[in-house]
């Protein structure tokens, strides 16, 4: 995440993430499921500004080539970093008021992270504003209570997600590594996908396999991702194929492209390649543009 300070405000340049692995352990007593994943933030960016005022929070979202206007919900109570802004207004005792303009350009319903990314930004720029000294710790306990993903933007780089994802290890991959996103025309619900996996609650899955771990720490020894593209696995993509055909159309036509590894992010819908090379990748997505996507990208992962 980039902060810059403006004249009216602050503008946060808000990343998106993939799930290089994902793995599904058991249920946890409170009913969220107990996961292990590999999170790395991705080279495609929110732009959230917030200029304080005495007015009471107003939003203004706009759309982008990747994240289409009519996509958009008009819902600005349901906003996550609308959200934010109320939450931390509600634990600080600071009025929830000022002006947020969130230009979209992360796919919603993507597993990209897109919201939450959108919500610890938010966080960042009010505590910045109001002057309220919250340390990244204060604002990890805040973030958490937005949703999973929330605190792992508040830091920079990659990291290991245990608990069910919001208890972080960061660790340096010491590469950053060129991808293609592609976000099909349907999206897909994160409650959705993770009740698809028919896990009984208290129920473990039978053998943690152990992917995600293994994975990050061979790419942090400098291990290329080739030698070990048999750990870049995802849990959830099972149940993501069985709510929609369109992880299967990905799947296909990435098979027939110069990638190293393919597979889903988080929850989905968007599927992520990693390529040997940035040419690669700008192949790569020029070969996928042209089909029924929502959106084809190469970019690049942060290290
Ligand atoms: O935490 P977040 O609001 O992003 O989670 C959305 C939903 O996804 C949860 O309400 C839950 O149904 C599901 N979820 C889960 N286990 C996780 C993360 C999310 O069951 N580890």
């Amino acid at each position: 995440m980039f902060v810059e300070r403006i004249k009216n405000g602050w503008v946060v340049h808000a990343p998106a993430k993939i799930n290089l692995a994902l793995e599904v352990l058991g249920r946890q007593p409170d009913g969220y499921h107990k996961v292990e994943t590999l999170l790395v933030p991705v080279r495609l960016f929110d732009r959230l500004v917030y200029s304080p005022s005495a007015e009471p929070l107003n939003l203004v979202v706009r759309g982008s080539r990747t994240c289409p206007a009519s996509l958009l919900e008009a819902d600005a109570n349901t906003n996550l970093a609308v959200q934010a802004v109320q939450k931390l207004a509600e634990l600080s005792g600071h009025p929830p008021t000022g002006y947020l303009e969130l230009t979209k350009r992360i796919p919603l319903q993507a597993g990209l992270g897109g919201g939450s990314s959108d919500a610890a930004a938010a966080l960042v720029a009010a505590n910045a504003a109001w002057k309220l000294g919250y340390d990244r710790q204060q604002l990890a306990r805040v973030a958490e209570q937005l949703g999973t993903d929330v605190p792992f933007f508040l830091a920079p780089g990659a990291a290991i997600g245990t608990g069910r994802g919001e208890q972080l290890e960061r660790i340096s991959l010491g590469r950053s590594l060129p991808i293609v996103l592609v976000q099909p025309p349907a999206g897909l619900s994160t409650p959705v996908v993770f009740a698809g996996l028919n896990l009984a609650r208290g129920e473990q899955m039978p053998h943690p396999q152990g992917w995600c771990r293994e994975l990050a720490h061979r790419l942090s020894r400098g291990c290329g991702l080739a030698a070990c593209k048999h750990l870049v696995q995802n849990s959830l993509q099972q149940a993501a194929r069985n709510a929609t055909e369109w992880i299967d159309r990905m799947a296909d036509a990435m098979e027939r492209l110069p990638v190293l590894v393919h597979q889903m992010t988080g929850s989905g819908s968007a599927y992520f390649a990693v390529c040997h090379s940035w040419r690669d990748a700008r192949v790569t997505a020029s070969r996928l543009r042209g089909g029924h996507w929502q959106c084809v990208l190469a970019t690049r992962t942060s290290m």
